[in-house]
């Protein structure tokens, strides 16, 4: 293999930078070309390009966003769509691909392995809800931010004596606001895995008030309720004054935490190194402490599963 290639797909994560540098500078050192694909599968459809030398990754590891830029492509689901893709990779003597996204972006990147092209996957979101890695790129710090946000509102809810909802990314899964709110100390989580009763969620801030807790903070992941939904719920049935902040796309930005370098540092020199070693259709992993190889289609089969052990501690901390 002389020429390897790297894009970044779907919602941007911090770190996808670091990930980028890392895939380029190992390639570099082993001596191979490699091209950087702009605005992921959509770019890499209408051939926008670059060669990366060692300088065009510099002084980029410590940003958010992706200097490749993204995109989100649904039309990349059509299999004449992929075909296209990979005979597009195959004619510009493109012998490897490096993908890094989230669950999408590792969907498209199986389905160019099965049409044979060399892949390796590198799981990327916030939401870190791929299967089969304990972390994507990009969650550590969105849950950093986050944690950062309630440690601010907690000062103004305490000063004012009132209810927070907060309100946090994850459209179809709660790791963010179930690690942020157990790290944060927050009295209700409202997960999209975990069903809920609003009353029971209102009675909670009810004791705890009559508990002499001068502040509640309740975090509500966006895929398991509105939290103005949530916040107008719990003024009117506990009759505490109640303020509501969507933290959005500002948990999408940012440096990336130490942490999260590493990972993406790790994450982007093992999927090199695996092109090269001539392993394609997998995704880079890690289990416990160490960058394993997981099957893409493995990654992609099933939603990630929540963990319920940490959920139970949040709820049995936040008596
Ligand atoms: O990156 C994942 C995610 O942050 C989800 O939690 C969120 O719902 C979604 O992306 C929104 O992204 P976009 O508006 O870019 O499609």
């Amino acid at each position: 293999m002389k020429r390897l290639a790297v894009l970044t797909s779907g919602g941007d994560a911090p770190g996808m930078n670091a990930a980028i540098r890392a895939v380029a500078r190992k390639t570099i050192y082993e001596g191979r070309r490699v091209f950087g694909i702009r605005r992921g599968f959509q770019g890499l459809l209408n051939g926008e390009m670059d060669e990366l030398l060692v300088h065009s990754v510099g002084d980029i590891i410590h940003r958010g966003g992706t200097i490749l830029g993204t995109a989100r492509f649904p039309q990349f689901v059509d299999p004449a769509v992929q075909q296209e893709a990979a005979a597009r990779l195959r004619a510009w003597g493109l012998e490897g691909l490096v993908v890094i996204g989230g669950g999408g972006s590792l969907r498209g990147a199986a389905a160019l392995a099965r049409l044979g092209v060399p892949v390796i996957g590198v799981p990327a979101t916030i939401d870190n809800d791929v299967s089969g890695t304990d972390y994507a790129i990009g969650f550590d710090t969105a849950v950093n931010t986050v944690l950062d946000a309630i440690n601010r509102v907690r000062d103004t809810a305490t000063a004012h004596g009132r209810a927070f909802v907060i309100e946090t990314m994850g459209r179809d899964c709660g790791f963010i606001a179930l690690t942020a709110g157990l790290a944060g100390g927050a009295e209700v989580i409202l997960i999209p895995e975990v069903p809920f009763d609003l009353e029971q969620v209102c009675r909670r801030v009810t004791r705890s008030r009559e508990r002499g807790k001068r502040h509640s903070i309740i975090l509500v992941a966006e895929g398991a309720a509105r939290g103005f939904d949530v916040g107008q719920a719990v003024s009117d049935f506990t009759g505490q004054e109640t303020r509501v902040s969507v933290l959005g796309y500002l948990q999408r930005g940012g440096t990336p935490t130490a942490f999260d370098r590493l990972l993406a540092s790790r994450y982007g020199a093992a999927a090199v190194e695996w092109l090269l070693a001539g392993r394609s259709g997998c995704m880079t992993a890690l289990v416990g402490q160490s960058v394993a190889p997981v099957p893409l289609e493995e990654a992609v089969g099933e939603p990630k599963r929540l963990d319920t052990a940490l959920y139970r501690l949040a709820m049995e901390l936040s008596i």
